[in-house]
């Protein structure tokens, strides 16, 4: 049996996977994000290995984990886990959608070196700048940083004592050179860091080595049980859906929004605000465009109305045609396409007669308008997609992923029997990391419940919404 472990923003998700590939079971348990400041977003570590503790605690008290051969890690991609000489954390984790550094992401990005050698542009969320701003605001904490760990490396430096990252993750960090799938001595030295501050870098499928004796026992696993690099979320989940090969792809509506398309060779296009990063399969690459506030969006509309976000969209009833109210959804700002740290959120034309479902119905109009800004933009460099899978928390919302069909005008896919994303993605690299069994035998589609088609009666009214959308965004940036 193998386990999946995806530490996730909201919480961590435990999936345990028979040696066939089939899903037995799994467990979640949450945890906390605080943002002391606008534009900030951390986690404390500690929080991590306590939900790992109760996710697998739950799993196990319901399963025998005594045949786990492989744990196998995703997670939250570009966090920076300071460490100290001792290993231990130094500060609470900046996450990815932490836009504070926002001046060193813009000086850095002004130097070609980091979008020729990264392929990608250095946005505020990556981690390079993250720690440049941690060396000029938190002197002390940077002089005494041994090591900088992404999110789920950080977990697997616990599970093992040893230092390692996997592709995929590492090529969100802007010290990359993504397309040689290695460090780029260049990059680090102009961001103030060192190699030996640097995990080494493994294949997704990559073994980190056994579990530490105590921590075996600790989380009630197997000793000798192997730890397995894994994969960022994103390609983790590629994984879990598979996503492997040129025109396949898929659109999650977790936290942030992704629109993911595999491609078979490196074709970065930084000017397009796409993310070009290491697949986690060997010699595989991805692009992809990412909004900082799906789910997020929806969370923020039933916190300020004091409603759950199921609440709000089961009150919707059957899809119209998007009105004129309308919300930009930048309210941590935005990557794709716009790489605007500073832009924020808008509702526009909000009427003396707008209900709250009239504002359910723009949010998720406004995410799904963004989206559309991600499949141009990942249009332009070339990737194909000519049909999507829909994962993450939204697409519990059928209104939703009918009206991203219409939007995107490409039929979506709603796997079988819910979905495991990420942690099915990084059960199955453990699994190939142990058995040797090839990914594309492994990493195979998940059965399609159904098929939500563009509705050809409301295509001309989401066109035209899309444009008021897309205009709104340069004349919300030219006000003071
Ligand atoms: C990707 C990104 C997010 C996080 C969310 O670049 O920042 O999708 O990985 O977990």
């Amino acid at each position: 049996m193998f386990i999946g472990l995806d530490l996730g923003t909201s919480g961590v998700r435990a999936v345990l996977l028979r040696d066939d590939g089939s899903v037995r079971d799994s467990a979640e348990a949450a945890t906390p994000v605080a943002h002391p400041h606008p534009g900030w977003s951390e986690q404390d570590p500690a929080d991590w290995i306590a939900a790992t503790r109760a996710a697998l605690g739950e799993l196990g008290a319901r399963q025998s984990l005594a045949g786990v051969r492989g744990i196998g890690l995703s997670g939250q991609m570009h966090g920076a886990t300071l460490l100290d000489e001792s290993g231990a954390v130094l500060r609470p984790c900046l996450l990815w959608n932490d836009t504070r550094s926002h001046a060193q992401a813009a000086r850095l990005d002004a130097d070609p070196d980091f979008r020729r050698i990264s392929g990608n542009i250095v946005f505020p969320g990556f981690t390079a700048p993250k720690v440049l701003w941690v060396a000029e605001h938190e002197p002390e904490a940077f002089a005494r940083t041994a090591r900088v760990l992404l999110p789920k490396d950080y977990l697997s430096f616990w599970l093992t004592g040893r230092a390692a990252s996997d592709m995929s993750d590492s090529a969100g960090t802007a010290w990359m050179d993504v397309g040689r799938r290695a460090w780029s001595d260049v990059l680090l030295a102009k961001s103030g860091m060192r190699r030996d501050q640097m995990p080494e870098l493994l294949e997704g499928t990559g073994i980190v080595g056994p579990l530490r004796p105590e921590v075996a026992r600790d989380l009630g696993l197997p000793e000798g049980a192997l730890v397995i690099a894994g994969g960022g979320d994103n390609a983790a989940s590629a994984c879990g859906v598979g996503a492997l090969a040129e025109g396949d792809g898929f659109v999650s509506l977790g936290t942030s929004g992704v629109l993911l398309a595999a491609r078979d060779g490196f074709a970065p296009a930084p000017e397009s605000a796409v993310h070009t990063f290491c697949h986690a399969i060997p010699d595989t690459w991805y692009q992809m465009g990412v909004i900082l506030a799906a789910t997020d969006s929806l969370n923020w509309l039933a916190r300020v109305t004091g409603t759950r976000p199921a609440d709000l969209t089961q009150a919707l009833g059957p899809l119209r045609a998007p009105g004129r109210l309308r919300f930009l959804p930048y309210l941590s700002g935005e990557r794709t396409p716009h790489n605007d740290s500073a832009i924020r959120g808008a509702l526009l034309n909000l009427d003396i007669a707008s209900e709250q479902a009239d504002l359910t119905r723009a949010v998720i109009e406004g995410v799904s308008f963004a989206l559309k800004d991600s499949l141009i933009a990942l249009q332009s460099t070339g990737a194909r997609l000519d049909r999507l899978l829909a994962i993450g928390g939204g697409t519990r919302s059928r209104y939703w992923v009918e009206l991203l069909a219409t939007v995107l005008n490409l039929p979506i896919d709603l796997p079988q029997s819910g979905e495991f994303g990420a942690a099915l993605g990084a059960a199955r690299l453990a699994l190939c990391g142990v058995t040797g069994a090839a990914p594309s035998e492994v990493m195979t589609k998940p059965p399609v419940a159904e098929t939500l088609l563009p509705r050809p009666d409301l295509t001309a009214a989401c066109e035209a919404a899309h444009a008021a959308f897309a205009a709104a965004y340069p004349a919300l940036r030219a006000l003071p």
